[in-house]
């Protein structure tokens, strides 16, 4: 039997520290490897940074260091949220390592001499400031996505990876893989989306970019990420090095780990350098959904990114992998808060598992002095409760290995739910009351000892401090006899308890004032960008500007635009039509002071959809500051629909 796994998360972009999104795919790479552990299996857990890149260029030299310098720093701060956070990968690779830096120059070189990448140009559409190149696709509403500045047509001198090749191939891996992908959604979206609509070959190097691997034999390229990045799966294991014994073990990977986003370059692009290389592919890619804080993506320009380290040391690790884990449904979007977070604190780990060990070890002491020797005494609903936990076990293995988390924790929590349920049936207290019930009342605790027992096993890979502080409390710490995976099965072949009391695991946390004192302590959104002078944009012709038609527009009605704090409905006159204008000038302006007024309408702007109304143009506004603006009015009688230039 096959019993090597090997599993990996994507490798991070050490720009900015770490947010709970990135936690979220580490914590459940984490939770898989450990699992496969207790299983028995020879695991390969590999994390790491993917450094280089324009963004990381551009942010050292905004910080005045060196890219390199820029990153170690960054890279420091993740290792130690990986270890505050328990991941326990085997290795974490740098793509500023030296041996992957080396691979990558020699898969290049590999695959130039095998004409799988050859010179060409690349043509793009090129933001200057940013000095950044955009597929068509990237651009939004056609400017820079990531300053909104106008792009233009420019050519680059570049390598390319013939990705068109392998197409059928790739159709072809698919078809007989259906599981290569998860959820399987996601594999007819890269099939229709994607490969069928026809692959274009792909530009694997850059000249106007110096942060990254030269290409060895045209140095003034530097290899472009991709190709870099993917890489680190197998160089982190050695392959192309002096010692790749790891990669002949370990190789191909088991399961990737990797969000939504960046699915089609793990099951297009990568098979296809995998094939190139005539390397195996890996089994599996799984594509997570996004956490999302007040529905959107985490980022720090909205000011909504949670810092994983402030909930641990509030929490404790085990509490924020929970609930990363138990919240969302692997594979799904879902939305952070601070307020489920502590519902689910209170409800799942302070109620339901907290108290069952506190129950169970506190009568143990009462009755016993904590000495609780095994003896069955079955009566029916003690038969239920072992077959439920037998139950339990076979669902929370299928889920486990289909990484459905959040299943395979609700599994355990059903075992947790009826042991409460069995105290409340069975009433401890009454039966300690007559001397004849003590041998019933010790079966009871015992049963609920070996529920415990086996909760404790199976929660191990999400909360292994946790599990651990359970196992102290029953008094079988290092048993492995009675501790290991396999004896989650034998529901009943604990010889006996030594309950001692400890902590408590989870104290209950006071929703309302715990959720102010996390309001005080969140970040400020980072300063929005209009505020600093903006800089003057490229220099355009006067044929440039005359492509905006701008044209005098007067204010027939104005609307409140419902549940929106910032839009206003306008209907103005352009000569003879009537237009409708949506604009976001409400905090600003009421009816009064708009109706009738005379304003500068961009006339030929592409209609856009705005809470549903299409707004049909736009009309000019300064910016006073970040949080003032003023609409530009005409002073005199100026005809609606007169041009303005
Ligand atoms: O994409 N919720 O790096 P990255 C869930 N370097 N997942 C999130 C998230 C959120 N709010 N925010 C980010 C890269 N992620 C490349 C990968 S792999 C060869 C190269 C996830 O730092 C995101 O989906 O931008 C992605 O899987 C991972 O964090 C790394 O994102
Ligand atoms: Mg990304």
């Amino acid at each position: 039997m096959d019993k090597k796994f090997y599993i990996t998360t994507p490798i991070y972009y050490p720009s900015d520290n770490l947010h709970i999104g990135h936690a979220y795919c580490t914590v459940a790479a984490d939770a898989m490897a450990r699992y496969k552990r207790l299983q028995g299996f020879d695991v390969m857990f590999l994390t790491g940074t993917d450094e280089h890149g324009q963004k990381i260029e551009r942010k050292a030299a905004e910080a005045g260091v060196t890219p390199k310098e820029y990153v170690d720093k960054i890279v420091a701060g993740v290792k130690d949220l990986w270890k505050l956070m328990e991941i326990s990968n085997d290795r974490f690779i740098r793509t500023t390592d030296d041996y992957h830096e080396k691979a990558v120059a020699d898969i290049f070189t590999k695959l130039y001499e095998k004409g799988d990448i050859y010179k060409s140009e690349y043509e793009g559409w090129y933001c200057s400031p940013c000095e950044s190149f955009w597929t068509e696709l990237q651009l939004k509403d056609g400017k820079c996505p990531d300053c909104g500045r106008p792009v233009e047509k420019a050519k680059e001198e570049s390598y390319f990876f013939r990705l068109s090749k392998y197409q059928d191939r790739l159709v072809k891996l698919y078809e007989e893989n259906p599981d290569f992908i998860s959820p399987p959604s996601r594999m007819n979206e890269m099939l229709n989306n994607f490969i069928r609509p026809g692959l274009e070959d792909l530009c694997v190097s850059r000249t106007s970019i110096k942060w990254g691997i030269q290409v060895p034999f045209d140095p003034k390229h530097v290899v472009y990420v991709w190709l870099d990045a993917l890489t680190n799966y197998i160089t982190a294991l050695g392959y192309g090095s002096e010692d790749d014994s790891a990669f002949r073990k370990y190789w191909p990977a088991d399961v990737h780990l990797v969000g939504k986003e960046i699915v089609r370059f793990h099951t297009i692009i990568w098979p296809a350098i995998l094939m190139a290389l005539d390397l195996p592919l890996p089994k599996k890619v799984f594509g997570h959904g996004w956490l999302l804080m007040n529905g959107g993506k985490m980022s720090k320009s909205k000011g909504n990114v949670v810092d994983p380290v402030v909930l641990v040391k509030r929490y404790g690790v085990d509490a924020i992998r929970y609930f990363l884990l138990r919240e969302v449904p692997f594979g799904s979007d879902g939305t952070f808060s601070n307020e489920a977070l502590i519902s689910r604190i209170n409800s799942d780990l302070a109620n339901d598992l907290g108290n069952l060990v506190s129950r169970t070890v506190s009568m143990g002491e009462k009755y016993f002095g904590g000495s609780i020797v095994g003896e069955m005494r079955a009566e029916p609903i003690d038969d239920e409760l072992r077959a439920l936990a037998a139950e339990v076990v076979d669902s929370y293995e299928k889920n486990m290995e289909e990484m459905l988390f959040s299943a395979a924790l609700s599994d355990i929590w059903r075992l947790l739910g009826r042991g409460n349920k069995y105290i409340d049936e069975t009433m401890p207290w009454v039966l300690a009351k007559e001397e004849e019930n003590l041998p019933r009342l010790r079966a009871v605790l015992y049963n609920l000892c070996e529920i415990l027992r086996v909760v404790a096993i199976l929660i191990q890979p999400v909360m292994d401090k946790t599990a651990n502080e359970i196992f102290i409390q029953l008094g079988i710490y290092e048993n492995e006899q009675f501790t290991s995976y396999g004896s989650a099965r034998t529901f009943g072949v604990c010889g006996g308890f030594n309950v001692n009391k400890t902590i408590n695991l989870f104290p209950r946390i006071d929703l309302e004032k715990e959720l102010a004192e996390l309001e005080a302590l969140a970040p400020a959104p980072e300063q929005p960008k209009e505020e600093q002078p903006e800089e003057l944009l490229p220099e355009i012709t006067i044929d440039d500007f005359a492509k905006v038609d701008l044209r005098v527009a007067q204010i027939l009605d104005v609307e409140e635009v419902k549940k929106s704090d910032k839009l206003l409905k306008l209907t103005v006159q352009v000569g003879d039509e009537t237009r409708t204008v949506v604009s976001g000038i409400k905090p600003w302006y009421n009816k009064d002071k708009l109706l009738g007024r005379k304003v500068v309408l961009v006339a030929n702007l592409k209609p856009a959809k705005l809470r549903g109304i299409e707004s049909q143009g736009m009309i000019l506004a300064a910016d006073n500051g970040p949080d003032d603006v003023r609409v530009l009015m005409l002073d005199g009688d100026v005809e609606s629909g007169s041009k303005v230039r």
